[in-house]
């Protein structure tokens, strides 16, 4: 059983890893229709592994006899400046989510929740990766500089992505 207080956090986190799973849909379909389609698989497979995310928040707290509720969800923005900036985006919402989860953690430990504190190690872990992921895209970007998006747009489903982390999940 989980306290209010556990139960409360992990429901907020439930409305931004969908949040985050929309954010990236949005940027995918603006990258799909500027002639990225690389980094549009990129972000429609990182828009699902983010699904995931919130799925596996939402059985939780039912599963510890809570109840996972989705509130409303803020509308993602449309329109993006540019490939780099949209990166730069997209890491800094994951360092927001970082600091989300830690948020969590910390709740945990004020309410002795050690079970909770537990399983939400493997989100720890995750924002490790997720971050790691997109500095070296952006790392990447740098080296090919903005003159040479066609060739960053071919190799990004090289790079480590979106599914990268999944061993170990289950
Ligand atoms: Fe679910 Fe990208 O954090």
């Amino acid at each position: 059983m989980i306290t209010e207080k556990v139960e409360n956090i992990l429901n907020r986190q439930v409305n931004r890893e969908a949040y985050s799973s929309l954010l990236y849909l949005s940027m995918a379909s603006w990258a799909e229709t500027h002639g990225y389609p690389g980094v549009a698989g990129w972000l429609y497979a990182q828009a699902e592994e983010e699904k995931d995310h919130m799925l596996r928040f939402v059985h939780y707290i039912n599963d510890r006899g809570g109840k996972a509720g989705i509130e409303g969800i803020e509308q993602p923005p449309r329109e993006f400046e540019g490939i780099k900036p949209l990166f730069e985006q997209v890491l800094k919402h994951e360092q927001f989510i970082t600091r989300s989860i830690n948020e969590i953690v910390t709740v945990c430990i004020e309410e002795q929740d050690h079970t909770t504190n537990n399983w939400v190690q493997w989100f720890v872990s995750e924002q490790i990766e997720e971050e790691s992921n997109v500095q070296e895209i952006l790392d990447r970007l740098n080296l090919v500089g903005e003159h040479n998006l066609y060739m960053f747009d071919r190799d990004i489903l090289s790079l480590r992505g979106p599914g990268s982390s999944e061993s170990g999940s289950e």
